[in-house]
């Protein structure tokens, strides 16, 4: 049996924790973002964990790269073979998303952080496809360096795109993970 104090905790909580909900439920409902698509790149899992999760409060639809050859999944061998792949300049061959891009102007674009910058899937997509006019929101999802030069490379890899600012994530993002994406919806939504 709860005591009085107990109880009223409980409620104060409870109330707090729908209200939280609701209040992020109505700012979710302002990205309904029109011709806007999220294509990422994911080798371990927390860039799909944060592109599903823009999905869920933008309803923008997912597209996937993958490479044709996956990569080890032990950790150190994939960075060994990517250091490699940097340092030759090599762009691997992927499964590029179906996606048909006369249907979007905005494209939400994530990738892990790879050796500082884009993974190379990504690089390898952005090599082949025309964004000329688009706009491009970037995130990356990172082991602790933060931004480092993935945006850069966008900038670099796109420069007849418009590229927003940066979200940038550690691993799959912390509690506050859909906060952070609607702050940086409302700060760099063009
Ligand atoms: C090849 C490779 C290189 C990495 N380089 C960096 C790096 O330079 N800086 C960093 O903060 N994290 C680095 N990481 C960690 C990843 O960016 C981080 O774990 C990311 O969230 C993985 O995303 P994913 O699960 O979607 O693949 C690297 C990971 C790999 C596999």
């Amino acid at each position: 049996m709860l005591s009085k104090r107990e109880f009223l905790k409980a409620v104060v909580g409870l109330t707090t924790l729908v209200g939280t909900h609701s209040s992020l439920a109505k700012e979710a409902a302002q990205f309904p973002m029109k011709r806007t698509a999220i294509v990422y790149y994911s080798h371990s899992g927390n860039t799909r964990t944060v592109a599903s999760r823009i999905s869920a409060l933008t309803a923008a639809p997912v597209f996937e790269i993958v490479p044709q050859t996956p990569y080890p999944n032990a950790y150190r061998p994939t960075t060994n073979q990517v250091r490699e792949e940097m340092q030759k300049g090599y762009l691997p061959p992927i499964h590029a998303p179906s996606i048909d891009l006369n249907n979007f102007d905005v494209l939400i674009i994530g990738t892990p952080t790879w050796w500082h910058h884009i993974a190379r899937p990504v690089a390898s997509w952005l090599s082949q496809t025309d964004l000329s006019g688009k706009v491009i929101m970037p995130f990356n999802t990172h082991g602790g360096g933060g931004l480092m030069q993935t945006r850069d490379d966008f900038v670099q890899m796109c420069p007849k795109s418009t590229v927003t600012q940066s979200l940038t994530v550690y691993g799959n993002g912390d509690s506050d993970l859909d906060e952070q994406i609607l702050r940086w919806l409302k700060e760099a939504n063009p």
